[in-house]
Formats: C-alpha cells, sequence, structure tokens
C-alpha cells in the first residue's frame, strides 16, 4: 500500500511543489493548512491544490487545519496512519518577525511541538523539518557546510528555525525510534515547468526574486536593490538560489533518509553557485525579454553579503543533487508569472 505522508503548510509555495512531487513518486501526501500564506480555491481547496490536482489527475486529500489546534491534530492523526511528516507550516517573513515576535515564537515554535507530541501520541516518528541556511548566520566561511556553527541569526523568524532544529535534536536524543531530517534550504525560486504553480506572494514581495518578476510583468514599476557596497562581485548580495522542483525533490530524497532509521541528520539543499542581485537581474531580463529596472537603495537591516551552500553532504548521503541551473529557474519563474499575473487569486 502506499505510503500516506502529511505535510503542514502544504499548499504553500514549497508545500504544493513537495505535493507535487510525493504523487509523482508514489506516496500519497495529505495536506493541512491554514490559509495564512494559501489562496482558497472551489469547495475550499486550495487554489494551489486544485492546480497540483490537474497536474498529476488525482484528487488531493486536504484538510484546513492549524498546527496549533490540539484537537483537530489528534483527530487527524487518528483518521490517518502516517508513516511520515514533512513539516513546513510555520510564519516566515522575516521583517514581520522582528515586529511580532511572540507571534512567531507561538506558531512556529509552539506548533511544532504540538505537531511533535501528537506524532509521538500517535507512533509517527518520522520527519522532514523545512529549516533554513539563515540558522548560520553571518558565515563565518564558505561555502556553508552542515558544521557550519548556528544559532547566529539575529531575527526571531531565523531564530525559531534554529530553535525547532535543537529541540528535534534532543528529542532524537531522548528518544530512540525517532528519525527526523533537517533540510537547511539556501533561496529557493522558480516554478513547476507547467507554469500553474509558483510563488505567490501576498501584498509587497519581500524576496527578490518574487518582486523582480513582478517588475517584469508590470505589477511593479522598478526594483529597490539593497546595497551595492558589498564585498562581491558587483557590490551586490550574492545568494545560492535553488530552483523549487530541485528543492521538492530533495524532500523526496529525505524521506527516504528515514526510512534508514537515521536518527537525526541535517542537510543543506542548495546548489553550491552563488549570484548577485544585478546577476538575478541580467538574468530575468534575459528569460522575460523585458527590461527589469532597477534603484539602487542603502542596504537592508540583517542581510549577510553572500551566502551559498556546500551542497556535498546531500550529494553523498541522499544521493540528491540540485539539476536545474538559472537559465531554468528564471524560465520557470516567467511562465508562471506570464500565465498568472495575479498570483491563484484573479485569473
Ligand atoms: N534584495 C534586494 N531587493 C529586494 C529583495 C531582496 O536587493 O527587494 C536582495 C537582498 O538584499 C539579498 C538578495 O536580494 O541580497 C536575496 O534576498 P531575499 O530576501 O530574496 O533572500 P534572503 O537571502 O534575504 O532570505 C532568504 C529567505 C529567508 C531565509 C534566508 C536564508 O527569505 O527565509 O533566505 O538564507 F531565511
Amino acid at each position: 500500500m502506499a505510503e500516506k505522508v502529511l505535510v503542514t503548510g502544504g499548499a504553500g509555495y514549497i508545500g504544493s511543489h513537495c505535493v507535487l512531487e510525493l504523487v509523482a513518486a508514489g506516496y500519497v501526501p495529505v495536506v493541512i493548512d491554514n490559509f495564512h500564506n494559501a489562496i482558497r480555491g472551489e469547495g475550499g481547496l486550495p487554489e494551489s491544490l486544485r492546480r497540483v490536482q490537474g497536474l498529476v489527475g488525482r484528487e488531493i486529500l486536504f484538510e484546513e487545519l492549524d498546527v496549533l489546534d490540539e484537537a483537530a491534530l489528534r483527530g487527524l492523526f487518528g483518521k490517518h496512519r502516517f508513516s511520515a511528516v514533512m513539516h513546513l507550516a510555520g510564519l516566515k517573513a522575516v521583517g514581520e518577525s522582528v515586529q511580532q515576535p511572540l507571534e512567531y515564537y507561538k506558531v512556529n515554535l509552539t506548533g511544532t511541538i504540538r505537531l511533535l507530541e501528537a506524532m509521538n501520541a500517535h507512533g509517527v516518528r518520522n520527519i522532514v523539518f523545512s529549516s533554513s541556511a539563515t540558522v548560520y548566520g553571518d558565515p563565518a566561511y564558505l561555502p556553508l557546510d552542515e558544521k557550519h556553527p548556528v544559532g547566529g541569526c539575529t531575527n526571531p523568524y531565523g531564530k525559531s528555525k534554529y530553535f525547532i532544529e535543537e529541540m528535534i535534536r534532543d528529542l532524537c536524543k531522548a528518544e530512540k525510534g525517532w528519525n527526523a531530517v533537517l533540510l537547511r534550504y539556501f533561496n529557493p525560486i522558480g516554478a513547476h515547468e507547467s507554469g500553474d504553480i509558483g510563488e505567490d506572494p501576498q501584498g509587497i514581495p519581500n524576496n527578490l526574486m518574487p518582486y523582480v518578476a513582478q517588475v517584469a510583468v508590470g505589477r511593479r514599476e522598478f526594483l529597490s536593490v539593497f546595497g551595492n557596497d558589498y564585498d562581491t562581485v558587483d557590490g551586490t548580495g550574492v545568494r545560492d538560489y535553488i530552483h523549487i522542483v530541485d528543492l521538492a525533490k530533495g524532500h523526496i530524497a529525505a524521506l527516504k533518509k528515514l526510512k534508514e532509521n537515521c536518527g537525526c541528520k541535517i542537510y543543506n539543499l542548495g546548489t553550491g553557485t552563488g549570484y548577485s542581485v544585478l546577476q538575478m537581474v541580467k538574468a530575468m531580463e534575459k528569460a522575460s525579454g523585458r527590461e527589469i529596472k532597477y534603484k539602487i537603495v542603502a542596504r537592508r537591516e540583517g542581510d549577510v553579503a553572500t551566502c551559498y551552500a556546500d551542497p556535498g553532504l546531500a550529494a553523498q548521503e541522499l544521493g540528491w543533487k540540485a539539476a536545474f541551473g538559472l537559465n531554468k529557474m528564471c524560465e520557470d519563474l516567467w511562465r508562471w508569472q506570464m500565465q498568472n499575473p495575479m498570483g491563484f487569486s484573479k485569473n
């Protein structure tokens, strides 16, 4: 029988792409989401998952559920027998987390604790957790490998990822039978090549590439480039951008790792290559054939100059490697943006 995998936050950008890859790999995903970052479609189903259904030709099991709701979580675990959980639900805006630290700690930490308790109570002790390269803080050396010190980031969002990593590590140490793969994402961008699903930020995008795509499509006038006086190739910030489909496939590799009774493992999901903001703008101009206007403004607080992964450990132990390069990331992002200029909501 096909294995059931619970995906928390499965209607979001990363979640919807993971759900698609889960189905492709023969799993049965069960998605929960509270619509904090997702648009409702027909019949109460998230529009992202309605699109996934169209792509895979199969029904996606979904429940509107908040991970803070203990009773609902208990009910869910009573109803389904999960072999593993992919925990992606959480608040994720760095700037907002500085303004609303308690909200971020409540949702991200308490939400995770309730989920882990429900898992424990129902004997589901396999988890893939959505962590972030932000746990490394300001890099002491590059590329960032998993042995780099963590906990150096300064905002509540990043700290919540670090705290959750520590919590899960302690749990795996304390109780035999728990297996966890903590995935440290670098900068996921792009979209499924169908252009049917992609990133749909609510309000003004915080992240570079959704913003660039909205400039290209004419939704915004120009990009503000946050500083051009960093010690980088052209003075703008350098990041390790990874295609969202590669990232989603990394989650499938992680699920397979859990099967080996791996205990607690940590892997970077990145490509190993860094590109500057201006290199990204150029690449997107090429993919879209549109000019992308930008202005140089002050640095954004908390940004590091350069951040890219050593993806070697994931290659070695998960047999996973990013397959797609910069052009493909931008072409797929552009297709999604062209086909859905206003995201999921108004098409
Ligand atoms: N940038 C701009 N203008 C913008 C947005 C971003 O110039 O409007 C620049 C940033 O200064 C940075 C680069 O583009 O140099 C990438 O910025 P993003 O906001 O896209 O990504 P970050 O690397 O800052 O943050 C991302 C995720 C976080 C995660 C972190 C891990 O948003 O959730 O990667 O490194 F924690």
